[in-house]
């Protein structure tokens, strides 16, 4: 009997050691320790036995109950902690893989031109003043000198709503309108805003464009002013290394007039931007006709003053070297994602 036991035991011990799973050591111990388990038998067997050694093999036989089951528990820890690990191995999560973030938006690249533009001006002491884009003729044309038959007004197709009302073709209705609210108050103003032509689109024209006007009026005011602010603007816009060039031209509503030049960034040499020339044209100016002070009520003798208009688009496809003002109204994403 005692053979039997030792037997039992070492058997288990070695079954228990090779156990690979939970179930298969649960197994191992019903087989063993259970109701119809062999160690269970050989402990029901005992009656058989001499009085005066019942109490030593029940005591070898609890020996052995208590060496499986302390051998069980230890392979159960040993088994649940590799299960585990394996577990963790398969659902391994990385928390700290950063999460997708959405692309943010950005500022238009017209609008952000406009505003670089206007925060230009607005350091040398301009406030912004707005008109409204479905303007009266007498705003848009007559009262910056162009009476009705005047040939000037050819250069500008109009969209017209009625003979009095048209969509406003440049931002310089705002000067008026502008010298009309504030008279006889000096005025140093900047108008940002939507102007309409009747040209069809292509890669040089717009129905739909955007220009930034400029006027400035007060005593004492010359052409002289007007070199400094445009030139101080080019180069805050273009870099402060460039020049500026202006040419003799003619606005109905200025006098004398300039076309405006900024100096290419090739410095000279010519490129594409400037067609070989070295030059940029980018507005144009002039000192105010005193026609037009003297419409809107301020006095020529004692005022003066100076204007200027640019077209927004233009700056931004000089400053960036855009070839088709179609772009920017396009909302291409792979276009807007350069700036
Ligand atoms: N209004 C003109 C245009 O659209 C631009 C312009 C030229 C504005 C001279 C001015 C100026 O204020 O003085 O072509």
């Amino acid at each position: 009997m005692k053979e039997q036991v030792h037997s039992i035991t070492d058997e288990a011990l070695a079954a228990i050691a090779k156990a690979g799973s939970l179930a298969e050591l649960n197994q191992i111990r019903v087989n063993v320790l259970g109701k119809k388990g062999t160690l269970t038998g050989v402990l029901r067997s005992l009656g058989s036995l001499a009085p005066e050694e019942r109490p030593i093999m029940g005591e070898l036989v609890n020996k052995a109950r208590t060496q499986l089951e302390a051998a069980l528990e230890d392979k159960g820890r040993q088994l649940a902690e590799e299960e585990q690990q394996r577990k963790l191995a398969a659902e391994r999560l990385d928390v700290e893989l950063p999460g997708r973030r959405p692309r943010r938006g950005h500022i238009h690249p017209l609008r952000a031109v406009a505003e670089e533009i206007c925060e230009v001006f607005l350091g040398m002491g301009f406030s912004i003043a707005e008109g409204p884009e479905v303007e009266l003729d007498y705003y848009n044309f007559e009262a910056l000198n162009l009476p009705p038959e005047h040939p000037a007004r050819e250069m500008q197709d109009s969209l017209y709503i009625n003979e009095k009302v048209l969509l406003r073709t440049h931002t310089s209705p705002v000067q008026v309108r502008t010298m009309e609210a504030q008279y006889p108050k000096p005025i140093r103003i900047i108008a940002p805003g939507r102007v309409y032509r009747r040209d069809a689109l292509d890669a040089t024209h717009s129905p739909m464009f955007h220009q930034i006007e400029g006027l400035v009026v007060d005593e004492n005011i010359s052409f002289g002013d007007l070199k400094g602010v445009l030139t101080i603007f080019a180069q805050k816009i273009f870099g402060e290394d460039r020049k500026v060039r202006f040419r003799p031209s003619y606005f109905p509503f200025t006098e004398p007039s300039a076309e405006v030049d900024v100096s290419c960034g090739c410095g000279g040499k010519g490129c594409r931007i400037c067609k070989g020339t070295g030059w940029l044209e980018i507005l144009g100016a002039g000192s105010v006709n005193p026609k037009v002070l003297a419409m809107s009520k301020y006095d020529p003798a004692k005022y003066t003053g100076f204007a200027f208009g640019m077209g927004i688009e233009r700056i931004a496809i000089l400053k960036y070297g855009i070839t088709d003002i179609r772009l920017f109204y396009e909302n291409d994403i792979r276009f807007l994602r350069q700036f």
